[in-house]
């Protein structure tokens, strides 16, 4: 066998493991790692990775790319090169675009898009809301299905009409109808009636700041979360489909998980860097609509980094969400006109590696959640991990290197990021997808239409 390139002397961390050694890639996927100096000395190019961490590509299976419909925001290629910067090398768009993906032909209309400019190995979540769509949207390749339990009231994004869902004989529908699939049901939990009351108090006060929108979505500590994610497992454990929970971020909902998981339930949930990055209530007033999302109180989000260490919550995810300055700014004076969301596909590697440094976990969970579990909770047996024959995906990152997050550098379309100003230790140096540069030293080199599609090649390991 001829290594056409050599990773050498870096840290390679993988599968709960981390030791100095040479990753060798030959014809675009792995071929193995050795000890440090084992790569053959006709090997084609060597990249030097000492002092530096060699890990499996990020899988970010929750990422808005905007595209089509909303391309003002984002558009395919911007996205996936900011991906590409920031170490994450398969993407899984969401659904909410214009139109809306619900049909077999709008999925494959989607995928086409991705096709021509892509830049890093993708797959699409399209909605399930026609029961009769279901079957013809596994066929082209799909890894999973998405719905939102949400109903916008006061803007027509980022939960448009198509993608949503909360009635409860519906949903049971819909995962009696994925469950033959065996492809896992990514639902965005929500309690739309009580969201309803508790805003309309807020609305009656006339107050519409993002400091009560906050207070909606955190009142009586999180009941719109947790009554949304109680009925969810409940319907999951019913029809035998396995589920995905997205934004998983209360205390009580991640107990609810724990349990469902020691009961044999296939269950998976995903934390956002959100989340874990920007919750605190000091974000909402300072950053006020550019830091929401959502918000939950402080001890919420301890319960979330707990489970995120001890593995209730399976995975670290972006819901990369660009909206522009404007579409932010109304949202001073009335956060429900303001679209709702927060970029971060550039970001959230290089906060958690400067997690990691701060002890909040570590390196060998970190890879774990970033590119492992994604992998085998979505059936990419081809994907996210170091194991020979598998595609060479890889980021190089330096651990030690200080640096500022500046607007400057971004590369959605938005031009901004709530991280401005944040100064963290730990930098993407290169990003590899099947073998290729396609991120490297400062610059993305891959061309958009080089990303090729990641459809399943082995069973979601979903809560197996
Ligand atoms: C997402 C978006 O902008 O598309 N927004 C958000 O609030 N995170 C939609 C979503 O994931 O709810
Ligand atoms: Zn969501």
């Amino acid at each position: 066998m001829t290594v056409d390139l050599a990773i050498t002397g870096g840290r390679i961390v993988d599968q709960g493991q981390s030791r100095e050694g040479d990753l060798l890639i030959a014809d675009g996927v792995i071929a193995g790692v050795g000890a440090p100096g084992s790569a053959p000395s006709d090997t084609g190019e060597i990249i030097d990775a000492a002092g530096h961490l060699v890990i499996p590509g990020m899988i970010d299976v929750h990422v808005h790319t905007r595209e089509p419909g909303w391309t003002h925001k984002e558009d395919i290629t911007t996205c996936s090169q900011a991906a590409a910067a920031g170490g994450v090398t398969t993407i899984f768009g969401m659904p909410n675009l214009r139109p809306p993906t619900t049909t077999v032909e709008t999925l494959r209309e989607v995928l086409d898009l991705y096709a021509a400019k892509s830049v890093v190995d993708y797959n699409h979540n399209p909605a399930a809301s026609n029961p009769d769509q279901i079957a013809g949207m596994a066929e082209l390749g799909i890894a999973a299905y998405k719905i939102y339990m949400v109903v916008d009231t006061g803007r027509e994004y980022p939960h448009p009409a198509g993608t949503g869902m909360h009635d409860h004989g519906h949903l049971l529908e819909m995962f009696e109808t994925i469950a033959p699939t065996g492809l896992p049901f990514m639902v965005h939990p929500h309690d739309q009636g009580i969201m309803d009351l508790i805003e309309q108090r807020y609305w009656a006060a006339g107050d519409r700041s993002p400091e009560a929108y906050a207070k909606t979505l955190a009142a009586y500590d999180g009941v719109i979360w947790d009554t949304a994610i109680g009925v969810l497992l409940r319907i999951a454990e019913a029809t035998e489909c396995p589920l995905h929970i997205v934004h998983a971020q209360t205390s009580r909902s991640i107990e609810m998980i724990r349990q469902a998981k020691e009961r044999g339930l296939r269950v998976s949930a995903e934390a956002n860097h959100w989340t874990l990055f920007l919750g605190s209530w000091d974000d909402v007033t300072t950053l006020g609509p550019y830091a929401l999302s959502y918000w939950v109180p402080d001890h919420h989000k301890e319960a979330t980094w707990e489970a995120l260490v001890d593995g209730t919550i399976d995975m670290a995810n972006s819901d990369h969400a660009p909206h522009t300055r404007e579409e932010k700014e109304v949202g001073w004076t009335d956060m429900w006109a303001a679209h709702t969301g927060t970029p971060g596909i550039q970001y959230q590697l290089p906060l958690l590696v400067d997690a990691v440094g701060k002890g909040q976990m570590s390196i060998e969970r970190m890879v774990e959640v970033t590119s492992n579990a994604p992998a085998r909770i979505f059936g990419l047996g081809q994907k996210g991990s170091f194991v020979p024959g598998v595609d060479a995906d890889v980021t190089v990152i330096d651990p030690d290197l200080e640096w500022t997050i500046t607007d400057e550098d971004v590369l959605s379309r938005i031009g901004w990021t709530p991280y401005a100003g944040r100064t963290i230790r730990g930098k993407v140096i290169r990003t590899l997808i099947r073998g290729r540069d396609v991120y490297r030293d400062g610059t993305v080199v891959g061309a958009p239409g080089f990303g090729k599609q990641a459809r399943p090649t082995t069973r979601p390991e979903n809560g197996v």
